[in-house]
């Protein structure tokens, strides 16, 4: 495996010829986050050698390495989900390629569904903490000492920093953004009024199919980690709606603007 990240990353660098900062991974229905870079080079994931492919609508297959606010950024549109049947050595490959192209701050996105009472769609909270159900872990297995220990610390899996520059961001701009735990479970089946009432009672704000991995595996090899998702629907026992990919997708992108001002913000800004 680590052959293949190590081809993978001699690939990318040969390409680029130069350092990002920052990796940017985009989650369901955040890809407009992309036009916000001024491109120096797109890579399509069929043409990155190991890259594997995306499947699910709403979610593209580039990397895009190029300058958002003046920083060089490595944008991810389209990730992999351990639902698409990859292992979950697949699912966290490119967070493992980026560690290897020198890049120390990973900055995530995604959807998720909403338990807590004080949440609305459309809006953005900031990760502080996780609760991985997920029924694999990406870190099982020999340990790969080269990228870090076999005990991972997971007592900050959220960038203190990153998180309080969000806020101060937010603030400035007159965004309401909201700190909560997101649970991270499989799919891909939305869940059922209980299993939204399992997610709140074991002290979950925000439910959703991706991330956990990802982060987990950035915080093996040292990497500091931020991620905002957003409310794409409500859940809960007393909470009937039905939920479609449609409608996270409309939420995702009514909540846009302002993820782009926090994200922008954030690069801009960090040291
Ligand atoms: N549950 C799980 N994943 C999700 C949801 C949800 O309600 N909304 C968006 N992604």
């Amino acid at each position: 495996m680590l052959e293949k990240v190590k081809e993978t990353a001699d690939f990318i660098k040969d390409i680029i010829q130069d350092n990002p900062e920052f990796a940017i991974v985009l989650g369901s229905g955040l890809g407009k986050l992309q036009d916000e870079v001024e491109p120096i080079h797109v890579l399509e994931y069929k043409d990155i050698p190991h890259f594997p492919q995306t499947t699910v609508v709403g979610h593209g297959g580039k990397l895009i390495y190029g300058i958002l606010e003046g920083r060089k950024v490595l944008m991810m549109s389209g990730r992999f989900h351990y639902y698409e049947g990859y292992p979950m050595e697949i699912v966290v490959f490119p967070i493992r390629v980026f560690h290897l192209l020198g890049i120390k701050n990973l900055i995530l996105s995604n959807a998720s569904g909403g338990v807590n009472p004080n949440y609305s769609v459309a809006d953005i909270v900031v990760l502080k903490d996780h609760i991985n159900m997920m029924p694999e872990h990406p870190l099982r297995g020999k340990n790969i000492d080269e990228l870090g220990p076999r005990f991972v610390d997971m007592s900050e899996p959220y960038n203190k920093k990153m998180i309080a520059a969000a806020e101060q961001i937010a603030a400035t701009n007159n965004i309401h953004l909201q700190q909560g735990v997101y649970v991270g479970l499989q799919g891909p089946t939305f869940e059922t009024p209980a299993e939204y009432g399992l997610i709140k009672a074991i002290g979950g704000d925000m439910v959703g199919m991706s991330t956990v991995p990802e982060v987990i595996t950035a915080k093996h090899m040292g990497m500091d980690v931020f991620c905002l998702s957003i409310i794409t629907d409500l859940g809960g026992p007393e909470i009937a709606f039905a939920v479609s990919h449609e409608e996270v997708l409309n939420a995702a992108n009514k909540a846009m603007p302002h993820v782009i001002t926090i994200v922008k913000g954030l690069v801009k800004n960090y040291e």
